[in-house]
């Protein structure tokens, strides 16, 4: 447990990994700040929070620059400093890329590319002005190699390991540090979404993974409250795969 009582500000805390990051920073003492699109999620989550370390809601979308320059502010108002960042709102479309919708491509970018920035950028100049903060972003294994029909996620996880390594840089010497996570398949109600619509190869995902499973969120959170915290105060600008071996993994499965 934490001497003194810190902050993080999470971005899709609603659901799946930003829900499990949410639990995992407030076990740790953390003050939570729960952003989400959607607010009766976020209430339930806070519901389940531990109330003697403090959270609060915030409805907004990533893509609007004034409400998460807000909810960074109340964030401070509450906590006194916003010593953590995990950008975790973020949307998957499978489709062939050959009749995608471009619209749905743009969107993909402006959520989980323009949208990880934007928060990064409306914590940045707080963090910058306090000398210290860390920013964990989702990024994925699809950010890292291709796949079908999944053109603008993988380009817009690209995007954010390319993020990190800049921000990384940039902000380095003004004393915040910049990484991300970069899970397979994680079982969550997104993944669930796209596994009762029959577009997902769980099967395929599970076998190419040497550890032969889906991650739990709670994995990925814990990950995430890794880089963010001070047992990593030397890493920055840095994916770290929580894959169970997905990348490493050169062999073709059947
Ligand atoms: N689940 C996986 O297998 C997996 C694997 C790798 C990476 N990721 C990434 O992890 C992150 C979280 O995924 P998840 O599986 O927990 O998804 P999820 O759908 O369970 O949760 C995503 C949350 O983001 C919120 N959100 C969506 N658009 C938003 C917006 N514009 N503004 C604010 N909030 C918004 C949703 O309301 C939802 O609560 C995403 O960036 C996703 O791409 C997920």
């Amino acid at each position: 447990m934490q001497d003194r009582h810190k902050s993080v500000f999470i971005t899709g805390a609603g659901s799946g990994i930003g829900r499990a990051a949410a639990l995992r920073f407030n076990a740790e003492g953390y003050g939570v700040c729960l952003f989400d699109l959607n607010e009766e999620a976020i209430g339930n989550v806070a519901a389940e929070l531990n109330p003697a370390f403090g959270s609060i809601c915030v409805a907004g979308s990533v893509t609007d620059a004034g409400q998460l320059t807000d909810a960074i502010a109340a964030t401070k108002n509450q906590f006194g400093t916003v010593d953590c960042v995990v950008t975790s709102a973020g949307i998957v479309k499978v489709e062939p890329a050959i009749d995608a919708d471009p619209e749905n491509f743009r969107r993909t970018m402006e959520i989980n590319v323009v949208g990880s920035w934007l928060a990064a950028q409306a914590a940045g100049r707080v963090m910058i002005e306090q000398k210290h903060g860390s920013i964990v972003m989702i990024g994925s294994v699809y950010g890292a190699g291709g796949a079908p029909q999944r053109t603008a996620y993988c380009a817009s996880k690209g995007a954010v390991h390319s993020l990190v390594q800049s921000l990384a840089v940039e902000w380095g010497p003004l004393g915040v540090r910049v990484n991300a996570v970069a899970p397979t398949g994680v079982r969550t109600p997104m993944v669930q979404d796209l596994i009762d619509k029959g577009i997902y190869n769980l099967k395929g995902v599970q076998a190419r993974a040497p550890l032969g499973r889906l991650a739990e969120p709670e994995e990925v959170a814990a990950a995430c409250f890794f880089l963010a915290g001070e047992e990593s105060r030397f890493t920055t600008g840095h994916v770290l795969p929580v894959d169970g071996g997905w990348l490493a993994n050169g062999y073709t499965t059947s």
